[in-house]
């Protein structure tokens, strides 16, 4: 666990951290966001105490990390700077072992993590290549597994693909959240790209002037951003709340009905065989009357013939023509499987569901403009 406690940090009369307070669990993957300047590569650097702070306190697992000594720290925390910063004179094997070395690892300690290195990005043949010899995307691998050589249990990347065309970024993503997720590391990596930040993260810090202006999950920001600044990084990720909504663009026809006059067991097999958990009765027009469900058929199944004595009218229903919207809030926020749609003369229209605003958002998200 990394504890800030009102950390502060000035360069002259100027404050570039102000009383930063926030925690990152064990085995999260932690984005810093925010424009140029904010404050990011500051944050990250006093985590390992490549720079120092001003006043407050940085504790990992409860341990301040200025009482901390270097090479405690250089096991604990690996770190990809802002620039890759492969050593050029130096093969990609000895790139890998700079840390190994540097805790006096053996020889033989050191060949084993370079192969189990490399062997996590499929690189093994470049051992003994030199970083000139490797592109850009090749480079930015061997400089994070430089950072997970020593297996250090915290890893902090500034920007680490931030100068990779998007195809070989999207690839380097893909693999750190495979790496982290295999070798349950806590990550903090800096980015300025929202794309970055919303697939890898599981928490976002957003950061402004030295300030956090927004901590949370992807989902939270997605939703709530908490200002304009917030709004804008999130840009075409946001879902757009004027594009047309109405209840019958999301719903689905043909709900299952039953009527009335149904018997328990023919209703418990069908709820069983479709496998929901609720039925939705009309009369003989198909008008709707209500809804039945598995837990009171299992409750009350013995003591009667038919479902009539179980209907109620408690689902939430609505008129074709409405806004979709607050039948999606609705759903978002209670635990209602579906929201019944009803044409005029109270016959059924459709439901909407939970998946119907999972398809809507996903619309929103990634459809049409791209
Ligand atoms: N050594 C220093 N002396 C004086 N000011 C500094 C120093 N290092 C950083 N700063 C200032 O601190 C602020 C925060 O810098 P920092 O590098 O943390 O920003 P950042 O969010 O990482 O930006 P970027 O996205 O451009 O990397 C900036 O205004 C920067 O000019
Ligand atoms: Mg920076």
């Amino acid at each position: 666990m990394i504890e800030f406690k009102h950390v502060v940090k000035s360069y002259g009369d100027k404050v570039i951290l102000h009383d930063l307070n926030f925690t990152i669990e064990d085995g999260q993957f932690v984005c810093l966001i925010g424009k140029s300047g904010c404050g990011k590569t500051t944050t990250l650097k006093s985590i390992n105490q490549l720079i120092p702070i001003d006043s407050g306190k940085i504790l990992i697992d409860g341990n301040d990390v200025s009482q901390a000594n270097k090479a405690e720290l250089r096991r604990h925390i690996g770190y990809v700077i802002q620039q890759i910063g492969l050593f050029p004179n130096m093969t990609v094997a000895e790139n890998i072992q700079v840390v190994p070395r540097l805790l006096k690892y053996d020889d033989q300690q050191c060949q084993e993590i370079t192969d189990r290195m490399l062997g996590l990005v499929h690189m093994e043949s470049y051992a003994d290549a030199y970083p000139s010899e490797l592109s850009g995307g090749q480079q930015q691998r061997i400089g994070v597994l430089r950072a997970l050589a020593a297996n250090p249990p915290i890893v902090l990347m500034d920007e680490p693909f931030g100068a990779l065309d998007p195809l070989t970024r999207d690839d380097l993503q893909d693999e750190i959240k495979n790496i982290q997720q295999q070798l349950n590391k806590t990550i903090v990596f800096v980015t300025h790209d929202m794309n970055e930040a919303l697939k890898l993260a599981d928490v976002i810090i957003f950061m402004d002037q030295g300030q956090i202006v927004q901590m949370g999950t992807p989902e939270e920001f997605l939703r709530n951003p908490a200002n304009d600044l917030v709004r804008e990084f999130l840009g075409k990720h946001i879902v757009d709340q004027t594009t047309p909504t109405k209840v019958e663009d999301f719903m689905r026809t043909n709900p299952i009905t039953v009527k009335r006059t149904r018997g328990i067991h023919e209703c418990a097999e069908l709820m069983a065989r479709r496998s929901i958990d609720s039925l939705i009765v009309v009369d003989n027009q198909k008008h709707y009357i209500g809804t039945v469900t598995v837990a009171d058929i299992m409750h009350y199944g013995r003591t009667v013939q038919t479902i009539e004595p179980l209907i109620q009218n408690t689902a939430r229903t609505v008129q074709i023509g409405e806004d979709a919207k607050d039948s999606f809030e609705y759903l978002l926020s209670t635990n209602a499987d579906y929201v019944i749609v009803l044409h005029p003369d109270q016959t059924i229209a459709g439901i909407i569901t939970k998946t119907s605003v999972a398809q809507s958002v996903a619309k929103n998200l990634w459809g049409e403009e791209e």
